[in-house]
């Protein structure tokens, strides 16, 4: 297979050529890439002009994708632009116009700016996301990507042992009242049983490559048996690492591009660009997890 290390200093980020997603792919070749994306966590794949069947058929090749607008999420499925398969991850309403400034699936997708894993707040984290950009802004709107093994590796023997059996508690209620959105006025009782946090552990390790990471998102509100401030000034010093420029690599988005990411080797968010003048049609597919990290 060809491909380009595009952080290589730190094995970060491959860019492959010679590979067109429409086409059925073989199991070797499937392999490979997982081997790539268990190496360099993110996957770059340009001018793959895909429709959404594609980019489901595409994705299925690694597990079973982890449904969108079942249980977390606030718009109703009769709202929603896209199918049950697709997470919607776009600035547009189900006629193609920008959301308004004030509409509250904005803001709650304004969550995505918040460095981040996906869907740590599931009882089985999900495992790779699959991002495909459909439209995209002429200015802003870089999707950005953190090494979190690189985060771990630069820690002091002291703090290793001090992560090492740490555990986080994750919800999306965490994640959005960091913006302001405070999902216990807005939600009923029923509702909000849907974001009850889950328990991940703080530090990671990869099967295949034997590499640890942190295990950090915007979604973690609190260390388990800790006082609430220790727990957010510690989780902060530890974004503060695994976010070191170093560790860090701004994907511009062209049409047709193709991000693969592994949720549990990096962390990602999206960057600002102009929502109310432009459009920015990305659309993501998303690999169950298959396993709970910690019995809950
Ligand atoms: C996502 C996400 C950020 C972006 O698709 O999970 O957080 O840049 N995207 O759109
Ligand atoms: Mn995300």
């Amino acid at each position: 297979m060809n491909f380009k290390v595009l952080k290589s200093k730190i094995g970060f980020v491959a860019e492959v050529f010679g590979i067109d997603i429409r086409q059925n792919i073989s199991k070797d070749y499937v392999s490979e890439i997982t081997k790539l994306i268990n190496e360099y966590a993110v996957i770059i794949l340009k001018n793959q002009k895909i429709n959404d069947e594609e980019q489901i058929k595409f994705s299925e090749n690694f597990g079973t994708i982890e449904p969108a607008g079942t249980n977390t999420e606030l718009t109703e499925m009769k709202d929603r632009r896209l199918s049950s398969q697709m997470n919607d991850v776009s600035n547009l309403d189900k006629n193609n116009k920008p959301l308004a400034k004030d509409n509250q699936n904005r803001i709650f997708g304004l969550g995505n700016r918040l460095w981040h894993t996906d869907a740590s707040f599931k009882k089985k984290p999900v495992t790779l996301s699959i991002l495909s950009g459909r439209k995209v802004p002429t200015k802003g709107g870089e999707t950005e990507f953190c090494d979190m093994r690189c985060g771990y590796e630069a820690l002091s023997k002291e703090m290793k042992n001090k992560v090492e059996n740490l555990i986080c508690e994750h919800s999306l209620q965490y994640s959005r009242s960091k913006l302001g959105f405070i999902m216990k006025d807005v939600l009923t009782k029923k509702e909000l049983e849907k974001f009850k946090p889950v328990l991940q552990p703080l530090v990671r390790k990869n099967s295949i490559t034997n590499r640890k990471s942190l295990y950090l998102s915007a979604h973690i509100g609190l260390i388990k048996d800790w006082e609430l401030a220790d727990s957010i000034l510690f989780i902060n010093d530890l974004m503060e690492i695994c976010t070191n420029p170093d560790y860090v690599y701004a994907h511009k988005w062209e049409e047709n591009d193709i991000v693969i990411w592994d949720n549990t080797q990096v962390m990602h968010r999206g960057r600002y660009f102009n929502d109310q003048k432009e459009i920015r049609d990305v659309r993501r597919t998303t690999l169950a997890g298959t396993k709970m990290l910690i019995q809950q």
